[in-house]
C-alpha cells in the first residue's frame, strides 16, 4: 500500500478544495489534494452564470447587507445567519482576488468587473464571464495551485474512508482508479470538499463523481449532518435528446432577459409570485406588484424568482398539461436579444443546443425542466472555520450545510466555495501546526482496506442495476414534491437496498475498473439518500427546496429549527437544533422588505 504523509488533506478539487489547498499551503502546511476525476474537472463548473459577490459595480446600491437579506430570504429563513454574513461580507474581496490571479470577467464600459441579474438576487450582483464562469474559477485556481509549493496533487483518487485515532481523524484509505492500488494518507487534518450528491437521482446536472463521498465519509467518521431534505432541483435543464436530459440550462439564460413561457404561449410566471416567508402563492395584484418591485420600486422579471419557485411552477405547468412537447416549459431568449448578444453572452448555450439538440437559440425557444443540481444539505461546520463536530475534520463548498438553508440563490455557490474554502484552508493549517500527525491504528487500515475490496469477493449483485434501482426510487419517492406515506415506502426501499449492499460484486481486476467504483459509491449515495428522505419525512411542513403536498404551509416551529442527522449507536437519527438567534439589528433589517 503507497502511504502518502502531509500535515492537510483537502479531499476534493473543485472550487472549495483547490481554495480551501491555496490557504492551507500558504499558512506553511504540506498539503496533499486528491482529485476523483482529473484536475478541472468539478462540478464547480456548471455554475456557469456567475458568482455573486455584492460588488456594487452595475448597481451601486448593492451591498453586503443586502446581499445578506436577500440569502437569508432565498434560505427561507433557516439559514445559518453567521455564515450568510460571513459569505456576505467577504465574497467581494474573494472575487478581487480571483480577478488578481488572473481570471476574466466581462467588463462594464468603464472597465469593471460587469455583474449580472440572477433570481433572487435584488441587484444585477453576478460577476460573469459568458456563461463559463465556473470554468474560469476552475482554471484560475488550478493555475494558481500548481505554481505554489506544498501541494501534492494525486488525481483520480477516491477516498474511501476516514481514519482516526481515538475521537480525532488522522487520515483515510482511497484507490487509484488507474491501477487500483490503495493509498494511505496520514494527515493531522482533513478537509472534505467533495460537492454533493447529484448522482442518486436519474435527471442531473451532476457527473458521475458526485455521489454523497463526503457527508458519507464525515457522518460515519461521526460528524452530524444538517438540511439534508434540501436538494436543489435546478428549473433549467434539458429536456431533449433523453441522452443529455438533465444537462445544465444556465440562468444566466433569464439573467439576460430569457423569459419561460408554456404551450399556450403564456408567461406563466406571473401566476406564481409567492406571498412573504410563505409557500402560498400571491392572490392578488398587489402582494404580487410588492415582489415584483420591491421595497426601491425596481421592476425585477418573475423568471427571477428564486429556484425552488420555478422549478416547482414549471412542473404545475406540466401536470396542468400546458408543458412543452417533451414534457417541460419554452425558454425563450431569441426574441428577447438580438442574435449577436446571444452568441456572446450565452456561447456555452449556443453551442450546446446547436450541437447536443440541432437547436439555434437565437432562433428559437429551448424546451427545459428541473433537474437535480445542488445540495443545500451536508456537514454541520463551525461558521468561521469549517470544522465538523470531529476533532481534524474540516468540510467547505456543497458538502458543507448551513449557509443556504432551505434553498440556495444561484451564484452563491461559487462565493461560497472560494469564501469557506479560504477559512476551512486556513483553520486546518492552524489545528495541524499546533497537532501531532498521529500514525493509523492497524486495525482500522485493515477494516478499511477490506471493506474496498470487498466487491472483488463472491457476490450477486450488479452495481448497475443496484444504482438505476436507487435512482428510480429518489425520483419516485423523494423527488421535487413528496409525501409522507410516499417517503416512508421510499425509506423502506431504500433499506432493502441498503441491505443488498453487502452482496455487491465487481468482476474484473482493480485497475481502471467503473464496476468496482461503483460498488463503493453505492455505499455513500444510499446512506445520503437515506439522510435525504428521513429529513424528509421530518419536516412536516413545505419550505424552500422541500415541498410537501400533505403539509402545503410553513410551519412556525419547525421555522425555528434545522434538522440534524447523527448517528447513535449505529442508527442513523433524527433530531431538531434551534436556530441560533440572529442579532437584533440583522433580524429586523431582514424583515424590512416586504417579500
Ligand atoms: O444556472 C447556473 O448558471 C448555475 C449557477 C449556480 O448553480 O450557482
Amino acid at each position: 500500500m503507497e502511504r502518502v504523509e502531509c500535515d492537510v488533506l483537502v479531499v476534493g478539487a473543485g472550487g472549495a478544495g483547490l481554495r480551501a489547498a491555496i490557504s492551507a499551503a500558504e499558512a506553511g502546511a504540506k498539503v496533499a489534494l486528491v482529485s476523483k476525476s482529473l484536475l478541472g474537472k468539478a462540478h464547480t463548473v456548471m455554475a456557469e452564470g456567475g458568482i455573486a459577490a455584492a460588488l456594487g459595480n452595475v448597481d451601486g446600491r448593492d451591498s453586503w447587507k443586502i446581499h445578506f437579506r436577500d440569502t437569508i430570504k432565498g434560505g427561507k429563513g433557516i439559514n445559518n445567519w453567521e455564515m450568510a454574513k460571513l459569505h456576505a461580507e467577504q465574497a467581494p474581496e474573494r472575487v478581487r482576488e480571483l480577478e488578481r490571479w488572473g481570471a476574466v470577467f466581462d467588463r462594464t464600459s468603464d472597465g469593471r468587473i460587469s455583474q449580472r441579474n440572477f433570481g433572487g438576487h435584488r441587484y444585477p450582483r453576478l460577476a460573469h464571464v459568458g456563461d463559463r464562469t465556473g470554468l474560469e474559477i476552475i482554471r484560475t485556481l488550478q493555475d494558481h495551485v500548481v505554481h505554489i509549493d506544498g501541494v501534492d496533487v494525486q488525481m483520480e483518487t477516491t477516498v474511501t474512508r476516514l481514519l482516526k485515532s481515538g475521537e480525532r481523524v488522522t487520515g483515510a484509505l482511497a484507490y487509484r482508479r488507474t491501477d487500483g492500488e490503495l493509498l494511505l494518507f496520514t494527515a493531522s487534518a482533513v478537509i472534505l470538499a467533495t460537492g454533493g450528491i447529484g448522482k442518486a437521482y436519474r435527471v442531473t446536472s451532476n457527473s458521475w463523481e458526485y455521489t454523497g463521498d463526503g457527508h458519507a465519509l464525515a457522518y460515519l467518521a461521526g460528524a452530524d449532518l444538517v438540511d439534508m431534505e434540501f436538494v436543489q432541483f435546478h428549473p433549467t435543464g434539458m429536456v431533449w435528446p433523453p441522452s443529455v436530459k438533465g444537462t445544465l440550462v444556465t440562468e444566466g439564460v433569464r439573467g439576460e432577459g430569457g423569459i419561460l413561457l408554456n404551450s399556450e404561449g403564456e408567461r406563466f410566471m406571473f401566476n406564481y409570485i409567492p406571498k412573504a416567508f410563505s409557500a402560498e402563492t400571491a392572490k392578488d395584484e398587489a402582494e404580487a406588484d410588492a415582489w415584483l418591485r420591491g421595497e426601491d420600486g425596481a421592476m425585477r422579471p418573475p423568471e427571477l424568482l428564486t429556484r425552488d419557485v420555478v422549478a416547482r411552477a414549471i412542473m404545475d405547468e406540466v401536470k396542468a398539461g400546458r408543458g412543452s412537447p417533451q414534457g417541460g416549459a419554452f425558454l425563450d431568449i431569441a426574441n428577447r436579444r438580438d442574435a449577436d448578444y446571444i452568441r456572446r453572452k450565452l456561447p456555452s448555450m449556443y453551442h450546446q443546443f446547436k450541437e447536443l439538440a440541432g437547436l439555434d437559440i437565437t432562433k428559437e425557444p429551448m424546451q427545459v425542466g428541473p433537474t437535480t443540481h445542488y445540495m443545500m444539505g451536508g456537514v454541520r461546520v463551525d461558521s468561521a472555520t469549517g470544522a465538523s463536530s470531529v476533532a481534524g475534520l474540516y468540510t467547505a463548498g456543497e458538502a458543507a450545510a448551513g449557509m443556504h438553508g432551505a434553498n440556495r440563490l444561484g451564484g452563491n455557490s461559487l462565493s461560497d466555495l472560494l469564501v469557506f474554502g479560504n477559512l476551512a484552508g486556513q483553520a486546518a493549517a492552524t489545528y495541524a501546526s499546533s497537532s501531532d500527525r498521529l500514525p493509523p491504528v492497524g486495525e482500522e487500515v485493515e477494516t478499511a482496506r477490506n471493506a474496498a475490496l470487498a466487491p472483488f469477493e463472491e457476490g450477486s449483485e450488479n452495481p448497475y442495476h443496484l444504482h438505476q434501482e436507487l435512482q428510480e426510487i429518489m425520483e419516485a419517492h423523494v423527488g421535487i414534491v413528496r409525501e409522507g406515506t410516499v417517503l416512508e415506502a421510499g425509506i423502506a426501499k431504500l433499506e432493502a437496498l441498503q441491505a443488498r449492499l453487502a452482496r455487491l460484486h465487481a468482476s474484473g481486476g482493480r485497475d481502471y475498473n467503473p464496476g468496482w467504483h461503483l460498488c463503493l459509491d453505492l455505499h455513500n449515495m444510499i446512506l445520503t439518500s437515506l439522510a435525504v428522505a428521513r429529513a424528509g419525512l421530518e419536516r412536516t411542513e413545505s419550505r424552500g427546496a422541500h415541498t410537501r403536498i400533505d403539509y402545503p404551509d410553513y410551519d412556525d416551529d419547525l421555522g425555528q429549527v434545522n434538522l440534524v442527522i447523527r448517528r447513535s449507536a449505529r442508527e442513523m437519527v433524527v433530531v431538531r437544533a434551534p436556530l441560533p438567534d440572529m442579532p437584533a439589528e440583522l433580524a429586523k433589517f431582514v424583515a424590512q422588505e416586504a417579500v
